[in-house]
């Protein structure tokens, strides 16, 4: 697919989710560029239609991109539940279990993926794989970040820690933690090795998601038109 060939199937996946958003939701706003899609329509939709919601963002690239689109912003606190939340993947597979955290915000989006009734993934064809099998982030408590590698690798990872951009040294999340790099190569059991990791003391939470797939909807963007994936 060309460059502009991505783009558009982003544009097809958000815009789609932004038209499953109902007046008076309160709707969480994952990270990523394909969500950012879904904002830019939410913020037409806020201003053409009068449409009312309010934004839960994962990040403080989500929620820079809402002030932007003009999406009224609020926090978990005061909304521990979400009607609906719009988030982006790295990667899908049949069961809908999905690697996340490219973009480092993985822990706040499983708080936000957590909190919602529904789960609207917005992805380019490129992200639905037969098998997860790309890195997994862990995000880790720096205090703890020796200690924590050294339980991953005898997972059988590959523990890699996750350099800045236009920064030296490590990247630091939105919640001042580190990101390592997990290659596990082809996952079997993502639900396992899930679970696995969420038991050492110090990884705070993983880019694997496998407890969502009863709620999760993929819409998976073409040049032209969407797909929508479901299990229910
Ligand atoms: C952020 O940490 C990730 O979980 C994103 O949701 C993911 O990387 C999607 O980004 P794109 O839509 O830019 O591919």
């Amino acid at each position: 697919m060309t460059a502009a060939g991505q783009v558009e199937s982003k544009r097809n996946a958000g815009y789609r989710a932004a038209a499953m958003v109902e007046d008076g939701m309160a709707v969480g706003l994952g990270t990523g560029s394909t969500v950012f899609f879904a904002m830019e329509r939410l913020g037409e939709r806020i201003a053409r239609e009068g449409l009312r919601i309010t934004g839960v963002p994962t990040s403080y690239q989500a929620a820079i991109r809402a002030r932007r689109y003009g999406i009224p912003l609020s926090s978990l606190d005061e909304h521990p539940e979400l009607d609906i939340a719009i988030d982006g993947a790295d990667q899908v597979d049949p069961g809908l279990n999905l690697i996340k955290g490219r973009g480092a915000a993985l822990l706040r989006e499983k708080c936000v993926c957590d909190a919602a009734r529904e789960v609207i993934i917005v992805v380019g064809p490129t992200k639905m794989v037969d098998t997860l099998n790309a890195p997994v982030p862990v995000e880790v408590l720096p205090f703890g970040v020796a200690g924590v590698s050294r339980r991953l690798s005898l997972l059988g990872a590959a523990p890699v820690l996750r350099e800045g951009v236009k920064k030296d040294g490590p990247v630091v999340t939105d919640n001042g933690n580190f990101i390592l790099d997990c290659g596990f190569g082809a996952i079997g059991e993502p639900r396992d090795l899930e679970a696995a990791i969420a038991a050492i003391p110090g990884a705070l939470e993983c880019g694997l998601f496998t407890a969502y797939k009863e709620k999760i909807t993929v819409i998976v963007g073409e040049e032209t038109g969407c797909r929508v994936v479901s299990l229910h």
